[in-house]
């Protein structure tokens, strides 16, 4: 089982919903904490309160990860402060709902850049020293949209195949080094998501961000963790279940679906 006790784990998008459980999950675990996110004040409070739960280090580290090599300049600027990430929670993301032709060109960019240049940016600079050092984890936050296209989430979708497929890739390249990789995919979860996205979810029973990061966490724990997880049973049965179906099928019912919502 990966000791995280004494580690460093970098946490992207911690502050607020699924980032701030996964910190909270891992300083319980006794890691050292790197919060990422652009809301300073949300960062300060979180590291405060993991500090008295858990008496670990905490950094904050203020950042729009939608910008350019966000990944190699935070990779630098941690590597002057003599510090190496051993657990790396690709979290932060975002999703517009709406049709396609009403996103912004701009909005349509930044949702792009941060779910999948900034995360394939951060794992291409922290992966090759945890390949040295025989050691990490790195988890990358999909989602259930990641198996099937949404018809009004068009953008935010494609994006989450993308994780799943990039991450289940690499999970292929480094099984058996000492680093494990993990795709972790949420069904509807309680957080700010949706009133960001804006949109209300229309899943009905969400999971919470706690069972969320459960969920990663068990994977992790097992000797042979697998590539990815699915949060919550019927999220597993209802993404699997989109794979035995025509792609027309698919479509047309994740349209009715996103119009009934
Ligand atoms: N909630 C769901 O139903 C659900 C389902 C499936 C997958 N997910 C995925 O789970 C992950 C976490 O989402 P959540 O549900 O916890 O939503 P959330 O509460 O809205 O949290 C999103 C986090 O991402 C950060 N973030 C957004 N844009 C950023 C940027 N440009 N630079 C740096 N940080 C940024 C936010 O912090 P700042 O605003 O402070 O920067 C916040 O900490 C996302 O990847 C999301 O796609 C969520």
């Amino acid at each position: 089982m990966f000791n995280y006790g004494g580690k460093y784990a970098l946490v992207s998008g911690a502050s607020s919903g699924i980032g701030a459980e996964f910190a909270k999950a891992l300083a319980a675990r006794g890691a050292n904490l790197i919060l990422v996110a652009r809301r300073g004040d949300r960062l300060d409070a979180l590291a405060a309160e993991i500090q008295t739960a858990h008496n670990v280090a905490t950094m904050v580290i203020t950042a729009d990860l939608a910008n350019k090599d966000a990944g190699r300049n935070m990779l630098a600027d941690l590597d002057r402060r003599g510090i190496h990430v051993d657990v790396l929670i690709n979290n932060a993301g975002w999703g517009y709902i709406g049709k396609f032709v009403e996103e912004s060109a701009d909005g349509m960019a930044s949702e792009i850049a941060l779910n999948v240049t900034s995360l394939v940016d951060f794992t291409r600079a922290f992966l090759p020293a945890m390949l040295e050092r025989k050691s990490g984890v790195i988890v990358n936050v999909a989602s259930t949209a990641a198996y099937q296209p949404l018809p009004g989430m068009a953008v935010y979708a494609a994006t989450k195949a993308f994780v799943l497929s990039f991450t289940e890739a690499i999970w292929g390249e480094t099984v058996g080094t000492g680093v494990k990789v993990l795709a972790l995919s949420p069904g509807g979860t309680s957080t700010e998501f949706f009133e960001i996205a804006g949109g209300n979810s229309g899943l009905g029973q969400m999971q919470t961000a706690q069972q969320v990061v459960k969920t990663a966490m068990v994977a992790l724990d097992l000797k042979n963790s697998p590539p990815s997880v699915i949060s919550g049973r019927v999220n597993h049965l209802t993404s699997l279940f989109s794979r035995l179906l025509s792609r027309k099928a698919v479509v047309k019912i994740t349209k009715q679906a996103m119009v009934a919502r």
